[in-house]
């Protein structure tokens, strides 16, 4: 079982961006990153953390008004390019054709996150990295990583992104005792 969720938290703005440069680094060309969560949960500061570790030379902000924005990446990254999608004001169908959404969804040279990806539901991929973000408090998130399918077609990335999450503080499962000390 390598692809249940990983779920973990962070304590401030830059933490998130670090989890995601760690996540950056696991990613791979086609691959798809889903960010969901309210308005202000973190998905923009995430996804700038992948930027910068993907070394994209730019400002990323949140596109909301392109809808898409896309970026080279550094000459050392083994990814060539990054598109960040904000779905957050599409309106419908239309919109998604006229930016290529099919395309955006199977990045062949490049990395695509999406912000408010239940926006365009019908139209996502079957296979992305899920990534939830909740707010646990003013500066606290809880971040959860879910590579979709879980059916073992993600081989051992899933326990790839466990060892790249590990350093962040993971939340134990709901029912397991967090104050047990063995011996
Ligand atoms: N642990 C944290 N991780 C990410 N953002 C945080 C955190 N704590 C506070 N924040 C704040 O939450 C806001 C997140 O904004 P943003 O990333 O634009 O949200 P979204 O793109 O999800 O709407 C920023 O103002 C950021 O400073
Ligand atoms: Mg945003």
């Amino acid at each position: 079982m390598s692809c249940e969720s990983i779920e973990v938290t962070t304590g401030s703005p830059g933490e998130t961006a670090v989890l995601g440069a760690a996540l950056a680094r696991w990613l791979r060309e086609g691959d798809v990153v889903l960010l969901h969560g309210d308005l202000g949960a973190g998905k923009t500061v995430l996804a700038k953390g992948i930027a910068q570790a993907l070394g994209v030379d730019a400002v990323v902000a949140s596109p909301s008004f392109a809808l898409v924005n896309e970026y080279d990446a550094g000459l050392l990254s083994p990814i060539a390019r990054l598109y960040h999608l904000d779905l957050y004001r599409l309106r419908d169908a239309a919109d998604l054709e006229s930016i290529g959404f099919a395309d955006l969804v199977s990045p062949v040279d490049g990395v695509t996150l999406i912000e408010w990806p239940e926006r365009a539901l019908a139209e996502l991929p079957d296979r992305y990295l899920l990534v939830e973000i909740t707010s646990a408090g003013p500066d606290q998130r809880r971040i959860a990583l879910t590579p979709v399918p879980a059916d073992g077609s993600w081989g051992n990335r899933g326990d790839g992104l466990r060892e790249r999450m590990a350093s962040f503080r993971s939340i134990p499962p709901r029912g397991e005792d967090r104050h047990h000390v063995a011996g």
